[in-house]
């Protein structure tokens, strides 16, 4: 079958990110196709390429078969690709039915022929399925019938191609039925439909085929009927199923949780409104919980409520068995509870400074600026745990910027590990980091779990997360969605599957 809607080797640059590497995507007549693919794995992107909202660097597209060149989203309209995002675009106060013709009224002797507009406002939604008043003022209906009218809209300006980023994300089940009526019966007029949705439930129910990208490059076209969500998962992450089991298999140490351990901290339906939704979590010393999930899953939210990063705005935290409020990082900190976080560029370290000083920044604040450290002590301190982690160069006066990521991240560890934290949250910790340093990353971790430091470590790496963890926790669409206890039998795909399935725990 011919293609409606092609691109071939689509390359699309930002500074320092090659958001669009090459990729190829063909969308066909009368299907519902899904693009999958983590958090920045390009997708927008590549949606913006085909409305004409950004110009590519490299590649092309192709409508039936011959080349366009798409300047913009109204020459995008014209050309047959319409978009509706989920900030609907049209005049509330004007009916339905004006909204449906804004700009190409149906006319008579020169004037708005407004029974025609009407009448064929009418039938459209009729052809539909839908139950609209199409005299009524748009904003007399809800937003996501208001996306249903952007849709008739944009399907009747030109109705080859039409893409949904998002469409579903703030809408509730009914309203997501009725979306879905209408893409079957436009997908039955031929219509090809592109759909982006980080439910999997909705792939599964909806879509014929699906791409999946990957930090910006092509993964694989698939359809749906033959790719399970397991599978769907890993190609999203990147963790091959048999290149994991040759890690993971036998070989792997039981991580048996430390049950005797006092439980450090419990949180009962800690939540934070849009961010994370209410979820139970506890954590014994010397145990290590990971947190696994897709990118934007909500492990990261998960863990700044646990710091007073974020406030939390419902459940309880217990410390050592007493309810808890944090105010603020600086209370967390007075907790014994450390956060490393996940960009030790723009949230952890300072460049400018040095690695002592670095190295003493949160003890500093902890102890408050007006009771400064000695340069004696921070010297001390800088030397010891330059050596005890293996800092390079073992130079406490090197600015920060000159060590390598590995380096860095050591030093952003350092800084926490001397405020000698009872629990420390270490979010993606080796990422972008050689792998010496990571391996050593990895037994520090293990080192420190053994002597009684709780620890919650958050990685997109899955062996990573269950060589270390006692047990996982499994995060979904901001919900923890399993916990796992990491017996010797847990298995990567059983924590993909979890992903996929959000099997409740
Ligand atoms: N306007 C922009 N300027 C700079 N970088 C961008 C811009 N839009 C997207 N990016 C980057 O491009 C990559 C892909 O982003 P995006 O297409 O939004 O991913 P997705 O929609 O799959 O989550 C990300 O690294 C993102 O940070
Ligand atoms: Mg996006």
């Amino acid at each position: 079958m011919q293609p409606v809607l092609e691109v071939r080797g689509l390359r699309k640059e930002f500074p320092g990110v090659v958001a669009l590497d090459g990729v190829d995507f063909r969308l066909l007549p009368g299907e519902v196709h899904a693009l999958m693919g983590e958090n920045g794995a390009g997708k927008s992107t590549l949606i913006k390429v085909l409305t004409g909202v950004h110009p590519v660097d490299g590649g092309e597209v192709l409508l039936a078969g011959g080349p366009v060149r798409i300047t913009g989203p109204a020459q995008a309209q014209q050309v047959g690709i319409s978009t509706v995002y989920q900030e609907v675009n049209l005049c509330p106060n004007l009916s339905v039915a004006e909204n449906v013709f804004i700009g190409r009224e149906p006319r008579r002797f020169g004037l708005i022929d407004w029974a025609a507009m009407r009448r064929r406002a009418a039938e459209l939604v009729r052809d539909l399925d839908l139950d609209i008043d199409v005299g009524a003022p748009l904003n007399s209906y809800s937003l996501a019938v208001q996306q249903l009218v952007a849709i008739v809209r944009a399907v009747d300006v030109s109705a080859k191609v039409l893409i949904l980023d998002e469409p579903t994300s703030s809408l509730d089940r009914d309203e997501v039925r009725q979306l879905f009526t209408v893409m079957r019966r436009l997908r039955d007029q031929g219509v090809a439909i592109l759909f982006v949705s980080h439910f999997l439930d909705q792939i599964y129910e909806i879509c014929d085929r699906m791409t999946v990208l990957r930090n910006g490059r092509l993964e694989g076209e698939y359809l749906t009927s033959e790719l399970d969500r397991t599978r769907l998962v890993s190609r999203m992450i990147g963790a091959e199923l048999a290149g994991l089991d040759g890690l993971g298999g036998g070989k792997r140490r039981e991580r048996t949780a430390p049950a005797t351990e006092p439980v450090f901290l419990q949180a009962d339906g800690l939540t934070r409104r849009g961010a994370v939704e209410p979820y139970d979590l506890a954590v014994r010393s010397g145990e290590v919980i990971g947190l696994a999930g897709l990118l934007g899953s909500g492990r990261t939210e998960a863990a700044r409520l646990l710091f007073g990063a974020d406030r939390s705005d419902g459940g309880t935290l217990r410390i050592e068995g007493a309810e808890t409020a944090l105010r603020g990082p600086r209370d967390a900190i007075a907790h014994g509870i450390a956060f490393c976080s996940e960009n030790r560029k723009t949230e952890g370290l300072v460049g400018e400074l040095t690695v002592r000083e670095n190295i003493v920044l949160a003890l500093q604040a902890a102890r408050g600026w007006t009771r400064p450290l000695s340069r004696t002590a921070q010297d001390g301190l800088a030397l010891r745990w330059i050596r005890a982690l293996d800092i390079r160069p073992a130079n406490p006066e090197t600015p920060v910027r000159n060590l390598s990521g590995g380096n860095q991240q050591k030093v952003l560890l350092a800084r926490w590990l001397i405020t000698d934290p009872k629990l420390l949250i270490l979010d993606e910790p080796t990422r972008g980091i050689d792998i010496g340093a990571k391996a050593e990353i990895q037994k520090l971790v293990a080192r420190l779990a053994e002597d009684g430091t709780a620890v919650l470590f958050i990685s997109a790496e899955l062996e990573e997360v269950l060589r270390l963890s006692h047990r996982v926790g499994v995060l979904r669409d901001r919900r923890m969605v399993a916990q796992l206890d990491n017996d010797g039998e847990l298995t990567p795909e059983r924590v993909m599957a979890a992903i996929a399935s959000g099997a409740e725990q």
